[in-house]
């Protein structure tokens, strides 16, 4: 099946930053979102990543340029997906949401559309059940920041056609990315290995065995990992690990993956990491090296 036309819906950060890889490979992309304002503020959010790629000449100023005109922007999800090929789902990480997008999506969209989700943990096959074409939708998983990360892990659900996990195989790698297939089970195979990592990066922070910054510090030069797990928390949320720990907890009846209580607290607290200006870390704009939450130092 040949695919052109992609509508990505959630203009958030994954959602801008999977519009943008696709966009600079040729696809024309209608990025859909309900606000106009966060689908401006994700324009310019792409435009920066791009000139980033042209300053470090991994890009031309053409290739730029023509990934920005690839992208239309649309706060209707049906008149936005008419024509699509395919669609990736890249809106918030609420189950109810998403259920309800892709029952308006199987609506709206082409028949022969793929209908991919970004999701990090919700099932596939429980998204594929709401509508009436579970061969043709699949697990789409991007990692942030897109533009720069290589993996793309592909989620075949219970019913998910071998056709259509063939063709997202195959368009991952025509955009450069690596694509790895694995099955629907809790938090696949990324967010069931990295998860526990950081939980328990959390409890040894909450048991006092040392603190933020020496945690990481020994993650990062001893396995050689570009963050700390706590530094990869705050930048992926609190809330967004926090839900996919329930999600393990729930769905492997496993008391180890519950998360720890302090995560829990600072999700209580809205102290959600980089989103919210705090976390383990705290983050003033403008400023670029890490400083310790006073609370952790
Ligand atoms: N768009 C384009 N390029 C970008 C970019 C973006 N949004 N963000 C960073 N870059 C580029 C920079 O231009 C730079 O390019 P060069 O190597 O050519 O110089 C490179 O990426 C490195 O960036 P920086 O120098 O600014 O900063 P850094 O060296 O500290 O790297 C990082 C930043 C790439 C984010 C790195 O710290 C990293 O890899 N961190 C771990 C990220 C990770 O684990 N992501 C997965 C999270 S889990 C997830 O996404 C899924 C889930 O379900 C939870």
């Amino acid at each position: 099946m040949t695919i052109k036309n992609i509508a990505v819906i959630g203009a958030g950060a994954m959602g801008n930053g999977i519009a943008h890889v696709f966009a600079q490979n040729g696809f024309l992309i209608n990025l859909i979102d309900v606000s106009q304002e966060q689908l401006d503020k994700a324009i310019k959010t792409i435009k920066t990543n791009l000139d980033r790629q042209v300053s470090k000449n991994t890009i031309s100023e053409e290739i730029k340029n023509k990934a920005i005109s690839n992208i239309f922007t649309c706060t209707s999800l049906k008149d936005g997906v008419a024509k699509s090929d395919l669609v990736v789902e890249a809106a918030t990480e609420k189950e109810s949401l998403k259920l309800q997008i892709f029952k308006e999506l199987d609506e709206a969209a082409p028949a022969n559309c793929i209908l991919a989700t970004n999701t990090s943990s919700i099932s596939v096959t429980k998204i594929a059940s709401v509508t009436k074409r579970p061969a043709k939708v699949i697990g789409m998983h991007f990692m942030n920041p897109v533009p720069v990360m290589k993996l793309v892990e592909i989620i075949n659900g219970y019913a998910t056609g071998k056709e259509v996990s063939k063709t997202i195989v195959d368009l991952s790698r025509q955009i450069g990315k690596i694509p790895c297939e694995v099955n629907d089970y809790p938090g696949f195979v990324a967010n069931r290995i990295l998860m526990p990592m950081i939980n328990e990066a959390i409890f040894t922070l909450y048991e006092g065995v040392a603190g933020a910054e020496e945690i990481d510090t020994v993650m990062k030069l001893g396995m050689a990992h570009p963050m700390g797990p706590l530094q990869l928390a705050d930048f992926i949320g609190l809330d967004v690990c926090h839900s996919i720990l329930k999600v393990l907890q729930e769905g492997f009846g496993e008391p180890k993956y519950a998360p720890c209580p302090l995560l829990t607290n600072m999700v209580n607290a809205n102290n959600l990491g980089i989103k919210t200006g705090e976390g383990f870390y705290k983050y003033t704009p403008g400023k670029k090296e890490l400083e310790v939450s006073e609370r952790f130092k």
